[in-house]
């Protein structure tokens, strides 16, 4: 890497340093980290690896060890990147990261991005908070300032960069994930408040699964929007109906939420619905992870698969057939689509030592239904934001 470093940006007396945030999987709570909701994701061991050197120049030339493509990010000019493919998501990192007062130093970077683009596993998110986590880091370096980055305001600052220079309206999970994840844990995050508990799970002769439907998930394009727009539709009529303000979907129990959703539109109701039970899921689910019931975590996985499918409709025939086929195999505890769907990824709890015949399996059954092949990546649940090393 260091090799390919000095060949895309020449060489220098500056040393190189590296910074990493990973991708994330999201175990249960889908579709509810804008509504308020608990969240259980983690961060996983494919992510963004940025090499990085000071330029002595005010802007940031960017390669990447995938592309051949070569950009520069002036940062007198950083609102003009908002189109640019490759440059968009580091300049909304640095004009939030202008906002509260970090000045942006000079510096040559190569990212070496190993989570697989439109997957739905937070390629932005992980590109994002390794941006925000090194300058950052530099910044703090130069001004003499030794306290520890804190991972928590890097995770809302890059959601905003995704909001409001990358035009997605998503909520706090992927980011959040990302920069704070930890080895073999998944992380139960209260959207709401952004307080958080680290959920180390009894994984004894399973591990994680996740399988690529290797259908491009694009959110910009998708209905993203329109579900978060749904979902502040649906609160507002609720609103109308309650003596007492609510603020947020999620804060609703079921049996509050089917007293109020009386006469509802057919679509918002279904909707909400989703959101309100998909929470109770995540709490349920927390607590049989936490006593090693990874069948009642497995079930509580399909149930989230349905709604979204049934109740939030952001599911597809490819994440569809991949639960099909593998919620048929006893080896399998439990599966689910994972992140904002229509597309992207699916994540099972499977028994190991069932590698060659899931493989097997997917091989044949999945295009047979789809006319695409599927990817299959095995991963722990991982360390989210940190420099990796100084050389
Ligand atoms: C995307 C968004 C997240 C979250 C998920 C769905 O990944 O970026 O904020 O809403 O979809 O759970």
């Amino acid at each position: 890497m260091l090799q390919l470093f000095v060949q895309k940006h020449g060489a220098s007396s500056h040393p190189i340093r590296a910074f990493y945030s990973a991708g994330r999987v999201n175990l249960i709570g889908e579709h509810i980290d804008y509504n308020g909701g608990f969240v259980l994701p983690a961060a996983i061991g494919l992510g963004c690896t940025i090499y990085c050197r000071l330029n002595d120049k005010n802007c940031l030339n960017v390669a990447y060890t995938t592309t051949d493509f070569e950009g520069s990010i002036d940062y007198t000019k950083l609102d003009s990147y908002r189109d640019k493919n490759y440059l968009n998501y580091i300049a909304g990192v640095c004009i939030q990261l202008q906002d509260i007062g970090i000045q942006l130093v000079g510096i040559d970077v190569l990212y070496d991005i190993t989570v697989p683009f439109g997957s739905g596993l937070s390629s932005s998110a992980a590109i994002e908070v390794a941006t925000a986590y090194m300058l950052q880091s530099i910044y703090n370096n130069k001004h003499g300032i030794a306290k520890p980055i804190d991972c928590i305001q890097l995770a809302v600052i890059c959601q905003k960069a995704e909001n409001n220079f990358v035009g997605v309206n998503c909520g706090i999970m992927d980011q959040f994930a990302s920069a704070m994840g930890k080895d073999n844990n998944a992380i139960l995050l209260n959207c709401s408040t952004l307080e958080y508990k680290y959920i180390s799970g009894n994984m004894d002769g399973l591990e994680l699964c996740i399988i690529n439907t290797n259908k491009p998930h694009d959110l910009t394009t998708s209905k993203y929007n329109e579900r978060r727009q749904e979902c502040e539709s649906a609160l507002n009529w609720l609103n109308t109906k309650s003596d007492k303000p609510i603020k947020d979907l999620c804060s609703l129990t079921p049996t509050q939420f089917e007293s109020l959703a009386q006469g509802m539109n057919s679509v918002l109701y279904n909707r909400a619905k989703h959101c309100v039970y998909e929470n109770d899921r995540v709490v349920n689910a927390v607590d049989a992870f936490g006593k090693g019931d990874i069948q009642l975590f497995g079930n509580l996985m399909l149930q989230s698969h349905d709604s979204l499918k049934d109740l939030y409709e952001v599911s597809c025939v490819e994440l569809d057939t991949i639960v099909d086929i593998l919620k048929a195999q006893s080896y399998c505890k439990g599966v689910r689509m994972t992140g904002g769907g229509f597309g992207g990824c699916c994540v099972a709890i499977v028994a190991k030592d069932n590698r060659d015949k899931i493989q097997q399996l997917l091989d044949i059954e999945y295009p047979k239904k789809t006319g695409l092949n599927c990817s299959i990546y095995y991963t722990n649940m991982s360390d989210g934001a940190k420099e990796i090393f100084v050389s």
